[in-house]
Formats: structure tokens, sequence, C-alpha cells
């Protein structure tokens, strides 16, 4: 990729986690690039590190004991070496992420007006006074109707679609480079979950904010999406632009993703659902060869012994021996 396009770019990186007895490696080894203006989705079933991966970026796992290796580089600077100065200016300002559950980022206390101020306050962006008109015109931007009083509503006297709103006008009011979306819509009903969807690309073109969204569900990154990451147990099975990725999926896991996600929207709620056979394995017993390699139905003998080396397809990158 053209280097002066790239916003951030993710390096052989690696988060293990230390546990009492063993090491959990959460992610294994992976690299790809954020473009400048994109929206990137990363698509996995749960225990494959996305949401690791968000809080690595935003270096959020103080309360964890942990080791990174390699880099995480933005503006030519490794985020994992960041002091903690650079990493409060960093924070809210250059980067910024929203949550599955708005509630546990939002204080129970504080009127939401308070809170969505206060990212502008702690970059200096303005007074106290004059953060009040942009909240107020933040709040009308995502959809919040009577924003002048509700900015004395405490978040409890929401919805979860307003919640998310209210996260949405936070995370952005300091026009961040990158907004990270760990799977904001997942406790929405579909409806309100649409409207986060297109608030969240809305915010991408006007302001050209790039986007990295979480989700478990391959139709809601092709809906919003224009690069999707396919991630499995720590690893990175595929990197494709979207288009591609829709017409001609390449690693068996993906077309498993998308034959599920092609099923739930055609089938009413009632019916059974396609699963891809067997579970997730924990991270902590990782199958050897191909992590993959026991659920899929292409597996090779090759697949049980060996890791797959990442191959070039086009414009898409597959690890699969399928393509090696
Ligand atoms: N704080 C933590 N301490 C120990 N292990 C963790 C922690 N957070 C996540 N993990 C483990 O890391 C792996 C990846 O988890 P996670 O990033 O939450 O995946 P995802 O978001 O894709 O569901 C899982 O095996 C999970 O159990
Ligand atoms: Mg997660």
């Amino acid at each position: 990729m053209d280097i002066d396009n790239t916003l951030l770019s993710i390096k052989k990186f690696s988060l293990t986690f230390n546990l009492d007895n063993e090491k959990l490696i959460a992610i294994d080894n992976i690299s790809f690039d954020i473009a400048k203006n994109s929206i990137i989705g990363i698509v996995g079933e749960s225990g494959s590190g996305k949401s690791s991966l968000g809080l690595s970026i935003l270096s959020l796992h103080q309360n964890d004991k942990v080791d990174y290796d390699g880099s995480i580089i933005f503006e030519n600077k490794n985020i994992l070496e960041f002091t903690n100065k650079e990493l409060q200016h960093f924070r809210g300002k250059d980067v910024s992420m929203i949550f599955q559950e708005p509630m546990n980022a939002l204080n129970p206390v504080m009127k939401i007006g308070k809170q969505i101020a206060e990212p502008l306050i702690t970059h200096s962006i303005c007074s106290e006074s004059e953060s009040k008109k942009l909240v107020i015109d933040m709040l009308n931007k995502v959809g919040m109707e009577n924003a002048k009083e509700r900015i004395h509503s405490y978040p409890h006297e929401l919805s979860g679609g307003m919640r998310q709103r209210v996260m949405i006008a936070m995370s952005i009011i300091t026009n961040p480079k990158l907004l990270i979306a760990d799977e904001p819509t997942t406790s929405l009903d579909i409806t309100i979950s649409r409207q986060i969807l297109s608030l969240i690309k809305n915010a991408h073109n006007e302001y050209g904010i790039s986007v990295m969204f979480i989700s478990h569900d391959l139709s809601v990154i092709e809906a919003i999406a224009d690069k999707v990451i396919v991630m499995y147990l720590g690893k990175v099975l595929e990197n494709s632009k979207k288009e591609d990725i829709v017409k001609n999926p390449l690693h068996p896991y993906t077309k498993s993703l998308f034959a599920i996600a092609h099923s739930i929207r055609e089938k009413d709620n009632n019916s059974l659902l396609p699963v891809i056979g067997g579970e997730v394995p924990s991270a902590l017993n990782k199958p050897k060869g191909c992590a993959f390699h026991p659920r899929c139905s292409k597996c090779m003998p090759i697949c049980r012994e060996n890791q797959p080396k990442e191959s070039i397809v086009g414009t898409s990158k597959v690890s699969c021996h399928l393509y090696n």
C-alpha cells in the first residue's frame, strides 16, 4: 500500500496474556494496514482476538499482565512505545473507541452533556462555556431529539440506541483520525442497528474519520466496510477488499461466515441458523498446523501439520494451504 495513504500500520503484532500458570496468545503475529479515510471491517467468531486488537491500539490493557511483540505504527511512531503523556494525547484526540455496551463506558452519575464535553476540555479544544454549543450541535448530528434538554439527562434515562448515539457523539467530537467501533450494534435491535451503522458511515463521510469496525457478523461488515480482515484464533486468515471478498471469498472460513450471514438474512428468526461444524477451540489449546483445520471442509493432511503462509491472490491476501 502507498505509505502516504496509510494511517495505521500493524506489523508482526502479537499479544500474550500472562495468566497465573500459562501464557495465552490472543493475537499471533498479524500484519495489516489501515488506510486514511477508509472503513476496515474486522470479522471473526468470539475469541478471535478482535477486541484485544482494538484495546491494544489504545494501550488499554494496563490492568492485565500482557506482553506485546511487533509494532503498531501511527504517524511514524510506534504506539506500543508511547509515553503516558503521548498516550493521553493520542487517546480521544487521534483515536477513540466505542463498545457494545455504552453503559460500561459512560459515567452513570454524570449528565451526558458534561460527558460529551469532557474530551473537548481534556484536549484543550475549547473552554467549558464554549463546549455547550458544540455538544448540542453534535447531539443534533447524531440524531438525538431535543438535544438542548437532553444534555441534562443521565445515561440510565436513555434507551440503548440513544446511549450509543451519545457514545458516538463523545468519540467523534474531537474529530479523531480513527474510530474503533467494537460490536457497537450487537445489542441493538435491527432497525436501531441500521441507524447506528449509517450514523458511523456519515461520520466517516463528513469528517473523513477512518473506522475500524469490529463485528462477529459478516453481513454487518459487508454493509459498512471497504476492506475486510478475517480473524480466527488470533490469526488473520484473509485480508481483502470488500468487493473482492463478497464476489470471491477465498478462505473456507470466510465462505462459512458468508453462508451464516446470508442464511440469517434470508430466514425468519425462528428457524435454526446454520453453524460452522464444531466450536472455536480455546486459545490455550490451539490445534497444530492451521488452527481452523478441525472445522474445515477442505482440510488436507498438510493443514494438520504446518501453519499456512500468507499467499497473494489478486489483490487479496489469504493464509490457507489451498493457495500456498
Ligand atoms: N483480559 C484478559 N485476560 C486473559 N485473557 C483474555 C483477556 N481478554 C481476552 N482474553 C482472551 O483472548 C482471546 C481473544 O479474546 P477477545 O479479544 O475478547 O476476542 P473477540 O473480541 O474476538 O471475541 C480469548 O481467548 C480470550 O479468552
Ligand atoms: Mg470482542
